[in-house]
């Protein structure tokens, strides 16, 4: 072995910084992570209640993840044989990542994309076609056909974070139709969105699409990601690729119970994109802000040179929200997460009195 080999390792790890997590501040608003605080306090307490219940963790949960299976199945409308699991849809992704791409595949998606992916990427060496978000935070469809051809893997999250686009149905199809390596659609804030693609999964092989309950359901804490797929790509994941219990005991029975109670989510998922649209209505009367339209449970702003500026004066009066900088040709964004409507209120009469 070579002399300085682990400190070489160690070295290029280091270089690479990691996803930076959002600053942490106690006894704020948290309206930087994309959660979902609309979902009620008693909705946790009833499932943790039930799980507790229902969990022995003296044991692994053996055969207990194929229930929750059933459950994602009935709630998703997909056979139990297309779905799979994992510790968060973070895992998933990176277990598709690590298995499927490497230093001689080439990812095609867009610039910006979700965080943790753009990072594993680099993690693992994996070259990038990125296809930038034009000034009005929208992306061309043909600029990603045109880049088909030359990439193994196509990666999306529609809805987009941080810019909350989402392309038409249609056009998305036709390019996942076209395309002829590993298609992944994560649609982590797909509730919030105009569709969702997992039918399509039915008649398309190379399709996965990745869901989580962190978001919809507002159970980041939980760690709960599924996925959609063809049958002999989801079984080769399961019983290959992901560890043998990805999922705690009471992660899956906490599961289980939170999908019997989706009409909750559903009616959750309504009144935060009653909210989006109020917040960016209110943001858009500042002409100070260029304010985008969003699919998903945030709102994108550029604050142009002033960005930081907001951002602390929010943390001041115990608000934070996202400080993301430069995005293409804009200078100053900021990411706000739509909260409850008084979270919400809060933070746009802090905007109003910064503005003064
Ligand atoms: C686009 C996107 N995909 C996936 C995730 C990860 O979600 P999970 O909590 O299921 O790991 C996030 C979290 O912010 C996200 O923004």
């Amino acid at each position: 072995m070579k002399k300085n080999w682990l400190d070489e390792q160690i070295q290029k790890f280091s270089s690479l910084g990691g996803y930076v997590k959002p600053e942490l501040h106690t006894d704020v608003l948290k309206l930087d992570s994309n959660e979902n605080y609309v979902m009620p306090k008693q909705f946790q307490n009833d499932i943790i209640t039930h799980a507790k219940k229902n969990s022995d963790i003296r044991g692994y949960p053996l055969g207990d993840v194929e229930r929750l299976i059933e459950s994602i199945s009935k709630f998703s409308q997909v056979p139990p044989d297309m779905i799979g699991v994992g510790n968060g849809s973070d895992q998933i992704l990176d277990l598709l990542l690590s298995n499927f791409a490497s230093k001689q595949t080439k990812v095609l998606t867009s610039k910006p994309t979700f965080g943790f992916f753009e990072e594993r990427c680099k993690l693992y060496s994996i070259p990038l076609i990125s296809i930038p978000f034009s000034d009005d935070m929208k992306l061309d469809i043909d600029e990603f056909s045109k880049n088909s051809e030359s990439a193994d893997i196509l990666y999306l999250d529609s809805p987009n974070n941080p810019t909350g686009f989402q392309f038409p149905k249609n056009k998305l199809q036709k390019l996942i139709k076209s395309f002829e390596g590993l298609v992944i659609i994560d649609e982590a804030y797909g509730e919030f969105g105009d569709y969702s693609l997992s039918n399509m999964v039915k008649t398309q092989k190379n399709l996965i699409v990745a869901r989580t309950l962190s978001k919809s359901f507002g159970l980041a804490g939980l760690r709960l990601g599924y996925f959609i797929a063809n049958q002999k790509l989801t079984d080769v994941f399961m019983k290959v690729l992901q560890y043998p219990y990805p999922l705690s005991t009471i992660t899956i029975e906490s599961g289980i119970i939170a999908l019997e109670k989706s009409k909750l989510m559903q009616d959750t998922a309504e009144e935060i994109k009653r909210e989006r649209k109020r917040i960016i209505d209110t943001l858009k009367k500042y002409d100070v802000f260029d304010v985008f339209d969003s699919k998903a449970n945030f709102v994108l702003f550029d604050a142009h040179d002033s960005y930081k500026r907001v951002y602390s004066a929010l943390v001041e009066q115990r608000i934070a929200i996202r400080k993301l900088g430069r995005i293409g040709n804009h200078e100053g964004c900021l990411r706000v997460t739509i909260g409850t409507k008084e979270m919400n209120s809060k933070f746009l009469l802090a905007i109003r009195d910064l503005l003064r």
